[in-house]
């Protein structure tokens, strides 16, 4: 029994890992082990030499079992050891330095565009990039023959040979917008939409993909005096300057009468603008009292609402603000441009918190 005891005492102490404790585990004081196995012998004994051997054998399954368990208790000791040296870090090491993504600078406008007519109580209103001349053209006061159409450089879909159907066009504008949104929610209304729009046209200040917001208030009495009011709220905020001069020209838009285009005071002195001082006008805007057949389209009766509507090219006045020559590298994706003129993730512009910062 002292060599059983020896054996089993030198066999655990060296036990190298959990697995290989089981094992000896097993060998020794499991069912079928060497202690168990001298136990079955104890039928075979006389009283008196059971007597002696009995408490011996349960004396020497306990040692060995206590062996085990402490054995067991260290390895897993050691282990925790030797994970926490492996894993171990130093936390006061400087960050590596990490290539971020930047927010593109018409989604930037985007958003600053967003919120401050968020805060004059406009939501923002969505349509399909792809639509029916209807909406893109007839339903905004503009028929088949008018050349305002010509004018557009309109992009035709496709339509199958023999299918007669009108094409659908990619939007021109987003003034369909503004008769998707009349028939949602009918009037009062109060939205701005911005969104991709096409033409086919290219040079330093065109692209076939860009991007305008339209403005749209209806309500019983609007008049062109809340226009130029939102109006020059605007161009303060998104400017961020104090003072503004706008000068409304009278203009022609088939969806709007009286038109007006907007032009903003600025002076390009030393090679940059300034936007409220010197004495040149800068165009930003086709804006105008909806016309009726407008409100008509979109299911609103003229004879008891009106309001205004307005168009503005959101990669325009991003150039501008952000000094951007150049409207065709918006969309040439290139890394350097984009981390020179992108935004940081995380500053979303509020108007509290300050807009581009
Ligand atoms: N849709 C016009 C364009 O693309 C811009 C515009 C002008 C929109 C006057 C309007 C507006 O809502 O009233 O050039």
């Amino acid at each position: 029994m002292d060599d059983l005891r020896d054996k089993y005492i030198d066999l655990i102490a060296d036990a190298a890992d959990e697995a290989g404790l089981e094992d000896i585990r097993v060998a020794a004081v499991g069912k079928k082990g060497e202690v168990a196995l001298k136990m079955r012998e104890l039928g075979k004994m006389t009283p008196e030499e059971r007597q002696v051997a009995g408490p011996a054998l349960n004396a020497l399954k306990d040692e060995i079992n206590s062996a085990l368990t402490a054995k067991k208790a260290a390895l897993a000791d050691a282990a925790l050891d030797a994970r926490l040296r492996s894993e171990w870090l130093d936390v006061t090491l400087p960050t590596r330095p990490q290539r971020r993504g930047t927010i593109h600078p018409i989604s930037q406008v985007t958003e600053e565009v967003t919120a401050i007519f968020a805060e004059m109580g406009f939501s923002v209103a969505e349509g399909p990039r792809i639509d029916t001349d209807w909406y893109n053209f007839d339903a905004l006061n503009i028929p088949g023959h008018h050349p305002a159409r010509a004018e557009m450089d309109t992009f035709y879909m496709h339509r199958a040979d023999g299918d007669n159907r009108p094409p659908h066009v990619l939007r021109t504008h987003t003034s369909p917008v503004q008769i998707r949104s009349m028939e949602a929610t009918g009037a009062p209304t109060r939205i701005i939409c911005p969104g991709g729009v096409y033409r086919a046209d290219y040079d330093q200040t065109h692209t076939p993909m860009f991007h305008q917001v339209e403005g749209l208030a209806i309500d019983r009495d609007i008049s062109m005096a809340n226009l130029k009011w939102v109006l020059e709220e605007f161009v303060k905020s998104y400017f961020e300057v104090d003072g503004v001069d706008l000068r409304f020209r009278a203009s022609h838009f088939p969806f709007t009468e009286p038109s007006a285009e907007v032009d903003i005071r600025c002076s390009w002195e030393g090679g940059t603008l300034k936007v409220g001082e010197g004495d040149d006008w800068l165009e930003i805007l086709g804006s105008g009292m909806v016309h009726p057949k407008v409100l008509e389209a979109g299911g609103i009766d003229p004879a008891e609402w009106q309001g205004f509507a307005f168009g503005m090219g959101i990669d325009r006045i991003a150039m501008l603000k952000y000094g951007v020559p150049d409207l065709r590298a918006f969309f040439d994706s290139d890394l350097r441009w984009l981390r020179h003129y992108g935004f940081a993730a995380l500053d979303v512009p509020t108007l509290h918190g300050g807009l581009s910062r």
